[in-house]
């Protein structure tokens, strides 16, 4: 479809539309960008392999992800990142884009495999200039930009040569890496993310299988995994994760933080999970699935051990933390970066604990479910801001108030050409008048960033889904964007217009007809 057939077509769709817009009780809806500080920043993210594509250009190596994505997994579809939305020659335009788009900051992640090909050694001077250019432009427009520094996204290499994250050889890889771009980007990046939703990385990779570098043992996979073990593999990787974030954290506040003043942080999926009925039983359950989900991380950072409750269940399937190793975890972290979705439903499942053959979802000793009824993965998220309400509250009560990003947040919806993404604007409007509110209740939250910035190739459904404010069209050999009613709206709220008043006129009077 040309652009201006496309740009028409929506018109006369919004002229037609009656918006129905639900609020939620409990959460504030009425608000501004100016109820929140002016130093907190509003942003959108993409990362490298879902974003940038030449994967084999200018001496970029395979990471776990392009085996991952090339192993014919069947919820990618055939889909892989290869070319996904071209980032990697068109980051202009939509740098360009960005600016229009009116944002505060921008969440992106470096490929080390683009940087480091061979995952430790020489520095690939094609991935470091296109990192440099990257972030110069977005810093001339006055765009921060908040790097991520693995992304699910390992290099192959290292984990062919010794099995990567399952092996302690891949903590000192990393460091090395880390110090590459602390040395080569530090100047101008000042928020450091070594992990990407840590938690999920650890699960997906190694006990489901459905995320790289996709391994798992039966019973446990969701699919049949040729190489893993999904009862000892998960606390193993995370353990490695642990040691790995502490350490670069480390490296920076020794060997950085005077001269380039950053802050190092590490990312989680923070899910919130609710009891599924009103008893005690599922009370309980629903603290325990917090505590394995969030506490599995945060209970080392911020108090120097894993959970009790973990540590129980789990048995010798975890590792423990020499004394010097948790002298070193604990206060490793200047921000918890927390990506946030959707609210699950917990049933204690006490039986579970009887058997021998464990995994983590095994040791949480629960079930879930995304919505109050029973399917498993629901075809869009539930708009249940108050969750996220409750997700902060808990970090600030149980984990002593630690800056918070949120680093994702967003809704997918069919990836079908339609601009009109009223559910996903109904969502981004909900979600960010809950975290006003926890804001005001005390939350040390201090940016947000919608997921994602355009539509990309996505974890859980290949390019058959997308959260993306703009669209492309993956058969259109150009890939051009184009704004979807979200974009419009998180510009006008960037811009600082009444948000109330937008949502109950927004389509017709503000955003498209003036803007086009
Ligand atoms: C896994 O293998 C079993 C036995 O070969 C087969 O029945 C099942 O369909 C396979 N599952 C998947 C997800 O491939
Ligand atoms: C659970 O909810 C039911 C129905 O609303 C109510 O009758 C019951 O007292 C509640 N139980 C508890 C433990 O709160
Ligand atoms: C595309 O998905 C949306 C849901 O976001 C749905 O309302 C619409 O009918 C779909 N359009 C087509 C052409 O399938
Ligand atoms: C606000 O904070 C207080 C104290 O931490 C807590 O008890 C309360 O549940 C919080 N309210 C919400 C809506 O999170
Ligand atoms: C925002 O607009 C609503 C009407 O939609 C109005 O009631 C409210 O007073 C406005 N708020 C501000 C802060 O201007």
């Amino acid at each position: 479809m040309s652009n201006s057939i496309l740009v028409l077509s929506l018109l006369l769709v919004i002229g037609n539309y009656g918006v129905q817009f639900f609020f939620v009780d409990g959460v504030v809806d009425e608000y501004t960008r100016k109820y929140f500080p002016s130093e907190f920043v509003f942003g959108a993210g993409t990362s490298a392999y879902q974003y940038e594509g030449a994967v084999l250009e200018d001496g970029r190596s395979f990471s776990i992800w392009d085996t991952f994505a090339h192993s014919g997994v069947p919820w990618y579809n055939g889909a892989n990142g290869d070319i996904t939305v071209d980032g990697y020659h068109k980051y202009k335009e939509d740098i360009q884009l960005m600016v229009d788009t009116g944002l505060e900051a921008y969440r992106f992640s470096i490929s080390w495999s683009r940087l480091i090909p061979n995952g430790r050694g020489s520095i690939n001077i094609k991935g470091l200039q296109f990192y440099n250019d990257f972030i110069n432009r977005i810093i001339a427009h006055g765009i921060q930009p908040h790097v991520t520094l693995h992304h699910f996204d390992l290099p192959q290499i290292l984990e062919d040569e010794y099995g990567g994250w399952i092996s302690r050889k891949s903590v000192k890889d990393f460091i090395a890496y880390a110090d590459v771009c602390f040395r080569e980007f530090g100047d101008r990046v000042l928020h450091w993310n070594t992990f990407n939703e840590a938690n999920v990385f650890t699960l997906g990779g190694y006990d489901y299988g459905f995320s790289p570098p996709g391994r798992c043992s039966s019973p446990f996979g969701i699919t049949n995994c040729s190489k893993g073990d999904s009862t000892s593999e998960p606390y193993l990787v995370a353990h490695h994760l642990l040691l790995a974030h502490a350490s670069a954290a480390r490296l920076y506040r020794q060997k950085y933080k005077a001269m380039q003043h950053g802050f190092v942080g590490i990312n989680l999926l923070g899910f919130w999970f609710e009891p599924y009925t009103n008893t005690t039983r599922d009370a309980k359950a629903a603290h325990r699935a917090n505590e394995f989900y969030l506490g599995w991380f945060l209970n080392p950072l911020v108090n120097g051990d894993y959970p009790e409750i973990i540590k129980k269940n789990a048995g010798n399937r975890i590792p423990t933390f020499t004394k010097f190793e948790s002298e070193r975890i604990k206060g490793s972290f200047d921000f918890l970066g927390l990506n946030h979705y959707s609210t699950l439903y917990v049933k204690d499942d006490p039986n579970s604990l009887e058997n021998d053959v464990r995994d983590f979802i095994a040791d949480m000793a629960v079930t879930y479910t995304f919505g109050n009824g029973n399917e498993f993965f629901p075809t869009q998220f539930q708009v249940n801001p108050l969750g996220l309400q409750k997700l902060l509250n808990y970090v600030k009560e149980e984990y002593k108030n630690p800056p918070i990003y949120i680093h994702e947040n967003g809704q997918f919806l069919p990836h079908n050409g339609t601009l009109m993404d009223t559910p996903r604007v109904e969502y981004l409007h909900a979600y960010i008048g809950a975290l006003l509110d926890a804001l005001r209740n005390g939350s040390n939250t201090k940016g947000y960033f919608i997921w994602s910035f355009l539509d990309l190739l996505e974890v859980a459904g290949g390019y058959s889904t997308g959260y993306g404010l703009y669209y492309v069209d993956m058969d259109d050999k150009e890939l051009t964007r184009y704004p979807k009613m979200s974009a419009h709206w998180y510009t006008n709220f960037l811009k600082g217009k009444n948000m109330s008043a937008i949502i109950q006129n927004f389509m017709v009077k503000h955003s498209f007809s003036s803007s086009h």
